[in-house]
């Protein structure tokens, strides 16, 4: 399919107007005059709830949500039921996700159960096709138990993906700074490992992992949406529908975030979905729906597109060692609409978001060479 006066996302920012040729199944050429092309994001951080969660999410409604949102290719969380603990669990799951319409890689826990006690087998973890290891979801990992998984991990040739708070220490801002000190100096016990420290929320993390980045330790971090465009302020009138872990901070914490975003101190941006059902949320869940918002969110915050193209195309895939493979998506960063979960893809309704007039939207997804999104675009 031929683009015409495209303008392509890249590393360098936004293109001029171009036509575009790519692999689209046979598509038809189409006007693309106002709209962006870029490759498929990658999710580093989402949670799927396959198995177990069926009324929160399923691989389908989570893969059809991402594809919805410009994510070609999502990262799933091990916290499922069962927990990704098992070199097995992970085939059955890399297996299951090759018959959907994107790209789902797979995260193998770090610890059996997520409980902080016994490692996983890390390169039979590997083997099997996982991407990284992680606990996200608890926090029960002591540092010392840390240290040799990141060890471990480092044999196995994957990085290890951490949340960094304490189950022992609270939610608190104090406490993702003790997390990502203590985390840091596994790391430096570690030699070869590579950490990411998830959903970084918080400026004295920022600065820790700043300065760590500085003397060389191969540490990256990620941002989610919401932590870049909300403060505890909101927290107030969402209810329970503000509650997500880490929270939301002060006015101060998401300076600090944005500007080590747009530095490269943090690397990504990932989104953290985390559906749940309307009745869990009400009874105080933690977590948001991520996908179909994330796009939309983030044109509003006005970020530089080389940066867009750094945190939500290259870097991830660079961390779990991916590449773009034949994975469009055609942003239409004009059109406004209104935030409507009843209209979500994804069974997890449970947005901060709902009802706000937004601008930017996924007009076309493109995953393995195929249109699987379309939304209104003009033939020539
Ligand atoms: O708010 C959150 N919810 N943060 C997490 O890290 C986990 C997630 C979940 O699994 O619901």
């Amino acid at each position: 399919m031929r683009l015409h006066h495209v303008r392509q996302l890249t590393s360098h920012g936004l293109s001029s107007p171009r036509t575009v040729a790519i692999a689209a199944g046979g598509a038809e050429d189409r006007d693309a005059t106002g709209l962006i092309l870029s490759p498929g994001w990658l999710d580093l951080h989402a949670h799927l709830r396959d198995p177990g969660f069926p009324e929160k999410e399923t691989l389908t409604s989570g893969a059809a949500s991402a594809a919805f949102g410009g994510f070609t290719h999502v990262v799933a969380m091990a916290n499922t039921m069962p927990v990704t603990d098992k070199p097995d669990r992970v085939r059955e799951l890399v297996a299951r996700a090759a018959d959907l319409p994107i790209r789902v890689s797979v995260v193998a826990a770090v610890s059996i159960g997520l409980e902080g006690r016994q490692l996983t087998d890390a390169t039979g973890m590997k083997a099997a096709g996982a991407v990284a290891l992680s606990d996200d979801g608890r926090h029960l990992l002591a540092a010392e138990t840390l240290g040799r998984a990141l060890r471990a991990a480092a044999r196995a040739g994957l990085p290890v993906l951490i949340h960094a708070q304490s189950e022992h220490l609270g939610n608190g801002p104090d406490a993702e700074a003790t997390a990502v000190a203590e985390a840091l100096r596994s790391l430096a016990q570690a030699p070869g490992a590579r950490l990411h420290i998830q959903h970084v929320s918080t400026r004295a993390a920022v600065d820790l992992i700043s300065a760590a980045k500085r003397q060389g330790f191969a540490v990256t971090a990620e941002v989610t949406p919401h932590h870049l465009a909300l403060t505890a302020g909101d927290v107030a009138s969402l209810g329970p529908f503000g509650n997500v872990s880490p929270p939301l901070r002060s006015i101060d914490d998401r300076a600090a975030v944005r500007e080590a975003l747009d530095q490269g101190v943090i690397d990504v941006i990932a989104t953290d979905h985390a559906p749940h059902e309307i009745a869990a949320k009400a009874a105080g869940a933690n977590g948001f729906h991520g996908f179909e918002t994330a796009l939309a969110v983030l044109i509003g915050l006005g970020l530089d597109p080389a940066v867009l193209y750094r945190a939500c195309v290259q870097r991830p895939r660079e961390i779990i060692g991916q590449s773009v493979e034949d994975e469009w998506i055609l942003i239409d960063p004009d059109r406004e609409w209104t935030v409507d979960s009843s209209s979500f893809k994804s069974r997890g309704k449970n947005t901060p978001f709902d009802g706000r007039r937004v601008r930017g939207r996924i007009v076309m997804t493109v995953c393995r060479g195929q249109v699987i999104v379309e939304r209104m675009l003009q033939r020539v």
